[in-house]
């Protein structure tokens, strides 16, 4: 085990229903330094670019039109194997097969809308956190 960053956002649909600061304290109490954090909202192109992966998949379209549908929360997360770590506290991307104890079994409502996104390895935690973060803000 080694410690990682991760990058983790509160989606759109968890900052308009208020649940930001119910995500910070599950985070904080799951024992995370957050290493920084801000609120943004998403430019159609950043949102693209940042999920570029998926941009052959038939929900991209939908994926970029909810990133962008309202204010995010970004945060860079550093604990010992920060990426696993976050991905279950997490839970499974559907939300409706979600434990209630996750954030996306808590806050998430569909498998589009799941109230939180994290990196799932060390290459694309590498690329997210230097998406909208300088080198100076991920010390
Ligand atoms: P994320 O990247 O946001 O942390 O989510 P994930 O790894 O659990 O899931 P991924 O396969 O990377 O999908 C990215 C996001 O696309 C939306 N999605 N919609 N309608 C659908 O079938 C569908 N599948 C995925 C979700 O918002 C998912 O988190
Ligand atoms: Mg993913």
């Amino acid at each position: 085990m080694s410690l990682q960053q991760t990058l983790a956002i509160v989606k759109p649909d968890a900052v308009r229903a208020g649940n930001t600061g119910h995500i910070v304290q599950m985070i904080e109490d799951a024992g995370f330094s957050i290493k920084n954090m801000k609120k943004t909202s998403l430019t159609k192109a950043q949102a693209e670019g940042f999920y570029y992966v998926h941009a052959a998949r038939p929900f991209f379209g939908e994926l970029v039109t909810f990133m962008t549908s309202g204010p995010v929360v970004l945060m860079i997360l550093e604990a010992e194997d920060a990426i696993q770590k976050w991905r279950d506290l997490m839970g499974p991307t559907d939300a409706t097969k979600a434990p209630k104890d996750t954030v996306r079994g808590r806050f998430g409502t569909s498998i589009g809308e799941n109230a939180s996104h994290g990196s799932d390895a060390p290459e694309t935690a590498a690329f997210e956190t230097a998406y909208f973060f300088s080198c100076f803000e991920r010390k």
